[in-house]
């Protein structure tokens, strides 16, 4: 056996329970609390799952998985546990930024060569003092200017993040340039006047008095990317470190993806949550987006899970009873509805979610499952019960049904109704035919 500083291989590997420090979760759901995990508080992301769940789904899999696919990467928790676990994982992000995080966490680096890029950008810097023409192209509200009421970042914060950005771009290595741009990311919304929340984005309490120094901004990045560079150096030693990215709309991307043993996912949920509004800040500033256009484009490719844009609404999918009665009384409902799309949205949502499913199964190796974790959602009291809707389409597509598991309330929007409960579950499909 190779043997490498008197440990043999298998003792140098960094396994999923070192990762996780093998603590005890109250659900596998969304805000499961794994944040504080290395590599998981690169970016705050409220809509990760807990990476348990993709532990136990290789576990319970009938088939031994030697390869997993994630349709809906978000912050990579998949991909991320997979490698841990030394699965070989396929992951496909529809927004550029998340894209470029979920790679930055997966790569393979040197951590002295880390150190000393880190090392060049704070020299570089320090002697840098930004091109606020950089933001020339973004709308008028993210930078502060004589003419603009209102403002996401002071200009002084504007020119120290442009500098950042000017000398990462200088960086020889391109996956250094994408984990110190994914880092900076990152850290945005803390020196900006705005938060955002389920409900979207606002401005700070008292945001005109707030000043957020260049001091503050090299001292925060510094520390991020310290953080960070520690975290990759504890957790050098993965089962695996391959992986395969795929950019774009999962909807086009999964004809060409490989074929998989296990697929362990969370879609968006008809919620009206706009991720591509949610990620808007750090889309605009690292410079992902360049114009309205391509906004408009990329909420465009995301799965039909809110009213915020105008498109062509497909029709519902046939096979689900509890889908066709449930839009019935949207459309009756219709003027009671805070945007009289929501019936289309809802429809449209599960065709898109029919068509994963469909390809899915094209991909998944005989008996591969699907474990899904998917969000109810509520309009004028009406309940949308996804994850049975889901498996009322399941038998037609060639699966069978193995378990509908609600595990956590989660509190309606004040868009949905606010008071109600709806529920967070687990579904778990295997192919059949
Ligand atoms: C609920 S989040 C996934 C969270 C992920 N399970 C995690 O733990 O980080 C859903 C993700 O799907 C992405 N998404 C939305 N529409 C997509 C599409 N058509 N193709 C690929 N990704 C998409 C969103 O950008 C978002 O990152």
């Amino acid at each position: 056996m190779a043997r490498t500083n008197g440990l043999g291989a298998d003792e140098l590997f960094v396994s999923f329970e070192s990762w996780t420090r093998s603590r005890k979760i109250v659900s596998i759901g969304t805000n499961a609390g794994s944040e504080p995990l290395p590599f998981q508080g690169w970016h705050s992301f409220k809509e990760a799952f807990a990476p348990e769940v993709v532990a136990r789904a290789v576990k319970e899999s009938k088939r031994p998985v030697i390869t997993c696919l994630d349709p809906f990467g978000g912050s990579g928790t998949t991909a991320l546990a997979s490698q841990f676990l030394g699965i070989e994982p396929t992951t496909i992000e529809v927004n550029p930024y998340l894209a470029d995080l979920i790679e930055a966490k997966l790569g393979t680096y040197d951590p002295d060569d880390l150190t000393s890029d880190l090392g060049r950008i704070v020299r570089a810097t320090s002697r840098h003092s930004g091109r606020i023409e950089r933001f020339v192209n973004l709308p008028s509200t993210f930078i502060e200017t004589s003419e603009t009421a209102r403002w996401i970042f002071d200009r002084a914060v504007a020119l120290r993040i442009s500098a950042y950005l000017d000398v990462i771009d200088t960086l020889v290595k391109a996956h250094h340039r994408r984990f110190f741009r994914a880092l900076l990311g990152g850290m945005l919304i803390s020196v900006s006047n705005v938060v955002v929340n389920g409900k979207g984005r606002r401005y700070r309490r008292g945001w005109e008095k707030r000043n957020v120094t260049t001091a503050a901004i090299d001292a925060a990045f510094q520390k991020k990317c310290a953080d960070a560079i520690n975290e990759v150096h504890e957790n050098r030693y993965r089962r695996c470190r391959d992986y395969s990215l795929m950019r774009g709309d999962c909807l086009s991307q999964l004809d060409r993806a490989p074929s998989t043993d296990l697929a362990v996912f969370s879609p968006p949920y008809p919620n009206s949550f706009d991720y591509t509004d949610v990620y808007n800040v750090e889309l605009w500033m690292l410079g992902y987006l360049g114009d309205s256009s391509s906004n408009q484009t990329l909420r465009r490719s995301t799965l039909c899970s809110h009213v915020q844009i105008k498109r062509e609404f497909r029709p519902a999918p046939q096979g689900s009873l509890r889908l066709a009665r449930a839009l019935g009384k949207l459309r009756r409902e219709r003027e009671f509805l805070w945007s009289r799309w929501i019936p289309e949205m809802v429809g449209h949502y599960f065709h898109d979610m029919h068509q994963v499913l469909e390809k899915l199964h094209d991909r998944l190796n005989p008996q591969g499952e699907v474990w899904a974790v998917v969000g109810d959602s509520r309009y004028a009291g009406i309940h949308i019960p996804v994850d049975k809707i889901l498996a009322d389409f399941a038998p037609r597509l060639g699966y069978e049904v193995i378990n509908v598991e609600p595990f956590r309330s989660m509190r309606a929007s004040a868009q949905q109704g606010g008071q109600h409960q709806l529920n967070e579950s687990l579904v778990v499909f295997r192919k059949t035919t």
